[in-house]
This record gives C-alpha cells, structure tokens and sequence, in this order.
C-alpha cells in the first residue's frame, strides 16, 4: 500500500478485547509454533499430531499449512524468492491475528531461508514466536518422496525446487529441534509436546 493510503488507515485498539481477556478465558497464552523444515520432513505430519494433542487436552489451535493455504489465500503465488516472500509474510500475518486471539497456532511451511524466517518473526514478535526445526536430511526426504515430487524435480519437472534447485537454510538457533532422522514419529511428538506445553499452558 502506498504510504498516501496508510494516511488514511485508522486501526481500532480500544475497542478490541484485549489478547490478554481472551487468553484468560481461554486458559491458556497464545503463541506461534513457526516450523520449518525440507518437503517431506515430516511438517505437517507433526504438525497434525500434535494440534490433536493439544486440543485434546483443551487448548485453542489452529494449524496453517504449506499446501492448504496455496490452494486458498495463496493461491495465486509460485515458488519463486519473491513469491515464497510474500507466502511467508502473509502467513506470519494471518498468524498474527489468531496470536492476537489467544489461539496457538501452529504454522507448517518450509520457509526455507533465515531472513523470511526473521521477517516473520519481527512480524508477530520475538516474544511469541517459537522457531521449530523439523530436521531430516535432505537423503531422508527423498528416499521417502511421499508426494513424489523430488523424483520431479531431479527430472527436471519442477523448477526451483527446495533442497534440489532452491536453497533451504537450516535455523542456527531454533528454539524446539526435531531431529526426526533418528527417531519415530511417535518419539518426535513426545518431544515436541513436552516443548510446546511449557510455552502455552496457563
Ligand atoms: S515455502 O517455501 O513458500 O515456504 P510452502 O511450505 O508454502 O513453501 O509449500 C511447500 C509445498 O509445496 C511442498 O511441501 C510441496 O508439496 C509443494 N511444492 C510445489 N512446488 C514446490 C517447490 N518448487 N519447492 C518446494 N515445494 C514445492
């Protein structure tokens, strides 16, 4: 937006109910569980698992996928830098929003470079974004090749693929480290629970 529009961009604060109000409500601090990691570590996989824990145990989530939003509010957006930028900044926005509702959410893309990494951090802030590193070696994931899509790409039928023909760029400090190679999904969620439950419960 130019800045001659924002001028004339008024956003409430007051008469919004506080995250705070809600989050006493909720029982609960919202935060964003922001994971990365290579196609095929296992993101969403884990993502899902532990939604369903959290929510069984009564908490608010919510779960923003990689391959659901580009089929809706991204859907309009490829896999070039610039198109994996605004991907991520849309998302750290829309992620924004459920934190300013008291709800957890749990936001599952590769986001594979450190400065949209970062960017989306500054976006929802220090405080409340969590950085979690789902990692499985690049071998791993395509050995696995769930959706089929690295044999595609090797062939060369998709262009900037991440791992192949695209970079990804591994945090150097993520906050929850998921070293999924060496152990099963099971363990992995055990992990990833004991982490998150610290960071979200009353
Ligand atoms: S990101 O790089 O912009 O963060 P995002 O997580 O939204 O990627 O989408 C990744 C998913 O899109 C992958 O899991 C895969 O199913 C699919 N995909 C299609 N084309 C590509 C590509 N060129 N690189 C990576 N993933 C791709």
């Amino acid at each position: 937006m130019s800045e001659a529009n924002m001028k004339n961009i008024h956003p409430i604060t007051d008469s919004i109910i506080s995250r705070s109000e809600r989050e006493i409500r909720l029982g609960q601090h919202g935060k964003v569980l922001w994971f990365t990691g290579l196609s095929g570590s296992g993101k969403s996989t884990l993502a899902i698992a532990l939604e369903r824990q959290l929510f069984d145990q009564g908490y608010n989530v919510v779960v923003l996928d990689g391959d659901n939003i580009r089929t809706g509010i991204n859907n309009n957006l490829t896999f070039t830098p610039e198109d994996r930028v605004e991907n991520i900044r849309r998302i750290a926005e829309v992620a924004k929003l459920f934190l300013a509702n008291g709800i957890i959410c749990i936001v599952s893309f590769i986001s594979p470079t450190r400065e949209m990494r970062q960017s989306a951090e500054q976006i929802i802030g220090h405080e409340d974004f969590i950085e979690v590193f789902i990692d499985t070696p690049l071998e791993i994931c395509e050995a696995r090749d769930v959706k089929g899509l690295y044999k595609k790409a090797r062939a060369g039928e998709i262009p900037d693929f991440t791992g192949i023909h695209a970079p990804y760029e591994a945090p150097l400090k993520p906050e929850i480290h998921i070293l999924t190679g060496s152990m099963s999904v099971e363990a992995s969620l055990i992990q990833l629970y004991q982490q998150a439950i610290k960071r979200v419960q009353w």
